[in-house]
């Protein structure tokens, strides 16, 4: 268990020579601000270290409460592993009131356990019950297997199960693996704010921000910020700015949409992740980190959460395994709008949508192009220049006018990143801002094109999108921790 304190210090793994273990402890335990009387321990530290000498305290909840003749089990969790640590009490100990779901501290000393499954228990001097549990009202019961969409109605709980809590280290890994892509690439992190007067999709899906009180403004009827403001629906505009001096740059963050559609894949607060490129005139330059990223995150994920992924591979999502492999194993492919058009009007398939070129793409569109594509993620490229927001090229082609835009399509799921490759020529920006009216609201941006100009590009993946993705999860509501859908707000 010491080993990985080690690790959090950065220290290195061999000890010095003459150095023993203990004393290494103690000198590590002192340094924790004098709490060097604390001999409190992690579930998963205690599993992963093995037996000790020391007497050590374990902080948690209870998974399940085993009471024999000879002796009591107790299966404790405190977050730090999908396994709990097995504690083993004698009867002497008074455990009459400890169930399922309640929170216990327990001093003991670790031993060798003699059970296949575990290699370490805690063996009980002593049992202190922090905070009881009534196990009639509490909506998990011990040893049932619950439902996501079951768990789903307990928000404020539900990260008391083995299923969400994977779920949630899961996220916070797949958090750093993608930190650490852009670091080891070379992007800078910028934090793009929140607040913002842009509509930088124009698809008009905002929540407008104004202070709750009136007194807060200071006029009546006035904006607070003098002009209308709103939470951001992406922050590629401010990755545009950043990108004209930093040159690799990216943003992780909270994005809001107000989009009535209850479906499995959209929310109206959800997390996406935002790279922008300078000097980059291909789209392929772009896709290339689109595909190193996905691969990159996943197969780090893999390898730090291996049992977490698991539990979702084998019960939630059986199969699933055997497809992401097919997907981290080939290379992504390739299809132009056009092509992909023809594709599904030539299918004997019934779309609820027609399929007709100049038309968005449907999800049952997408997910047919996955499969014809052999469930490997497809790039489509080169959108109608009509559907796309007025920054995409313009790839001046004809007759099919198109701009060079790019969706990734996933199994199961569809779109799970969008990106273009940017207008940077002015004259080709002001006609195209003056179609949609935005001349004025966007100067600013006409003056990165006129102050060192260059080629640049950029995508934004939804977080939740690429959780579903790796996970095999069907509901987006079930890999975030508080869903936001139109009509839900609950906490
Ligand atoms: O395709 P979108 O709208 O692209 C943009 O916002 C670009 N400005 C990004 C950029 O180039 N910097 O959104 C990007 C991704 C989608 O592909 C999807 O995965 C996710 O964000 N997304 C949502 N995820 C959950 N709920 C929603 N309502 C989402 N809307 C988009
Ligand atoms: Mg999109």
């Amino acid at each position: 268990m010491w080993r990985s304190g080690r690790r959090l210090l950065g220290l290195p793994v061999s000890l010095p020579p003459g150095f023993s273990a203990n004393r290494w402890r103690e000198g590590i335990l002192s340094l924790c601000n004098g709490c060097s009387s604390d001999s409190r321990v992690k579930v998963g530290d205690a599993l992963s270290g093995g037996p000790g000498e020391e007497d050590v305290r374990v902080q948690g909840w209870v998974r399940s409460v085993r009471a024999q003749k000879e002796v009591t089990f107790l299966h404790i969790n405190d977050g730090s592993s999908l396994q709990s640590l097995q504690i083993v009490a004698s009867p002497s100990l008074d455990i009459s009131n400890i169930t399922f779901g309640s929170a216990v501290e327990i001093w003991g000393k670790l031993v060798q356990s003699p059970h296949k499954k575990q290699n370490t228990e805690l063996l009980a001097d002593k049992i202190r019950l922090v905070g009881s549990c009534n196990p009639v009202n509490f909506p998990f019961k011990i040893k049932e297997r619950h439902s996501l969409e079951y768990i789903r109605q307990f928000p404020h709980l539900r990260c008391k199960t083995n299923v969400f809590s994977s779920l949630l280290r899961i996220r916070s890994e797949a958090s750093a693996a993608i930190h650490s892509f852009f670091k080891n690439n070379g992007f800078v992190h910028i934090h793009t704010p929140i607040i913002t007067s842009n509509d930088c999709e124009g698809a008009g899906e905002l929540f407008q921000v104004e202070p709750a009180s009136k007194t807060a403004a200071k006029h009546d009827n006035a904006h607070f910020f003098d002009v209308p403001s709103f939470l951001t629906v992406s922050g590629q505009l401010h990755l545009e700015v950043m990108t004209g001096a930093f040159t690799r740059v990216y943003t992780f963050g909270p994005t809001f949409r107000a989009e009535n559609s209850q479906t499995r894949r959209h929310l109206a607060e959800f997390y996406m992740v935002e790279a922008e490129l300078a000097f980059s005139e291909s789209l392929k330059d772009i896709m290339e980190v689109m595909e190193n990223l996905f691969k990159t995150a996943t197969s780090h994920i893999l390898s730090t959460s291996p049992d977490d992924v698991e539990l979702f591979h084998k019960y939630v999502a059986p199969g699933h395994k055997g497809r992401l492999e097919q997907m981290l194993k080939n290379t992504f492919q390739v299809l132009s709008y056009t092509e992909a058009i023809d594709v599904l009007q030539r299918s004997m398939e019934t779309f609820k949508f027609e399929p007709k070129w100049g038309c968005d793409l449907q999800t049952e569109h997408e997910k047919y192009l996955v499969k014809h594509c052999g469930n490997i993620p497809v790039f489509v490229i080169n959108y109608p220049y009509d559907i796309k927001p007025f920054y995409a090229r313009d790839n001046q082609d004809g007759p099919q006018h198109t701009v060079a835009a790019v969706d990734l399509l996933v199994p199961g799921i569809g779109e799970l990143y969008g990106g273009s490759l940017r207008e940077e020529r002015l004259d080709l920006l002001q006609s195209r801002l003056k179609q949609h009216g935005l001349k004025d609201t966007y100067q600013w941006y006409e003056e990165l094109r006129q102050f060192g100009s260059v080629p640049h590009g950029g995508f934004g993946l939804g977080f939740e999108r690429y959780l579903q993705c790796i996970l095999g999860v069907e509901n987006i509501k079930d890999v975030v921790p508080f869903p936001r859908f139109s009509h839900s707000c609950f906490l």
